[in-house]
């Protein structure tokens, strides 16, 4: 069992097939600070390779932050080259998380500002609490968005979008997220944004995990890519699918009229 400290910040339990990771720092609103990043990075590699875990759910203590972003606080003491060290972080321990082959899924229990959307959209999903409040406020503090930020914003919401959100730093409300795409979904009034997103994730948790992960990594690649090339790719991707027991596991349960039982083989 991790026991969570200031040396590792991050609560962990799994609830069947999903594993729950929170940020518990409400004192410093979820901030990253840098045992939070070393935390993620140890996590998430670690969960590539653990065969119970079918997806993670990414969230923060209490109802006001998902996350703050930078520590900032952490961050006074540093030196111009601490906090650049800091920033490589950012893509060496949060990396992990985007390029898990297993879906993540961040459930946005409140402000979610500066690294803390960055570490969203590090996500697959994003399911928002109808209180939380997402910016990038960066250029407001004399700095950018530096953990993806430009880079994912834009694919995730388009070019427009992105700059009118880093350059007037603005905040969306849940709902104006969710019309934008930034989210895919508001929890409904009652429910708490965790069980609502583990209960809305479970045909994942109950999904074909080989399946999942060879779409993820073909979804992920279009970005970089010709659709020629995508499509080749692709092709790539579905072979891995084609060989596995998953897959005629399915083809039976279609013809026995059950429901299959995957078993990520
Ligand atoms: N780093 C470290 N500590 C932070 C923090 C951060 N990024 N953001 C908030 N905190 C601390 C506050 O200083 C406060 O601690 P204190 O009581 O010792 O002063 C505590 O977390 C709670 O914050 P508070 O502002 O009182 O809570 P709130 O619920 O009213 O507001 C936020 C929460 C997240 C909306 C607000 O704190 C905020 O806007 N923070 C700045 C976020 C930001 O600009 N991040 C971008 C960094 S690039």
């Amino acid at each position: 069992m991790i026991i969570v400290s200031e040396d590792f910040p991050i609560r962990v339990e799994q609830r069947g097939a999903v594993a729950i990771w929170t940020i518990d720092r409400a004192d410093r609103a979820n901030a990253l600070s840098r045992p939070t990043l070393l935390a993620f990075g140890k996590l998430a590699r670690e969960a590539a390779q653990n065969p119970s875990i079918h997806a993670v759910v990414v969230t923060g203590a209490g109802d006001k932050a998902f996350c703050a972003g930078a520590d900032l606080k952490e961050r006074q003491g540093m030196t111009e080259n601490d906090v650049r060290v800091q920033v490589a972080l950012y893509r060496t321990e949060l990396g992990p998380l985007d390029r898990s082959p297993k879906p993540v899924v961040a459930a946005i229990n409140g402000a979610a500002l500066g690294g803390g959307l960055e570490l969203a959209l590090c996500c697959d999903l994003r399911v928002a609490a109808a209180h939380a409040q997402l910016g990038l406020p960066e250029t407001s503090l004399g700095i950018l968005p530096g953990a993806g930020g430009t880079q994912r914003l834009p694919r995730v919401v388009g070019e427009a979008r992105a700059k009118e959100m880093i350059l007037l730093a603005r905040r969306l409300t849940a709902d104006e997220a969710l019309a934008w795409g930034l989210v895919n979904r508001v929890t409904p009034a009652g429910k708490g944004v965790v069980d609502d997103a583990v209960e809305w994730i479970r045909p994942i948790a109950e999904g074909a995990p080989i399946a999942q992960a060879a779409a993820l990594e073909a979804i992920d690649r279009s970005f970089d890519t010709t659709l020629e090339l995508g499509l080749e790719l692709e092709k790539v991707s579905y072979d891995r699918t084609v060989v596995s027991e998953d897959r005629r596991e399915a083809l039976a349960a279609f013809a026995e009229k059950r429901k299959p039982v995957f078993k990520g083989r």
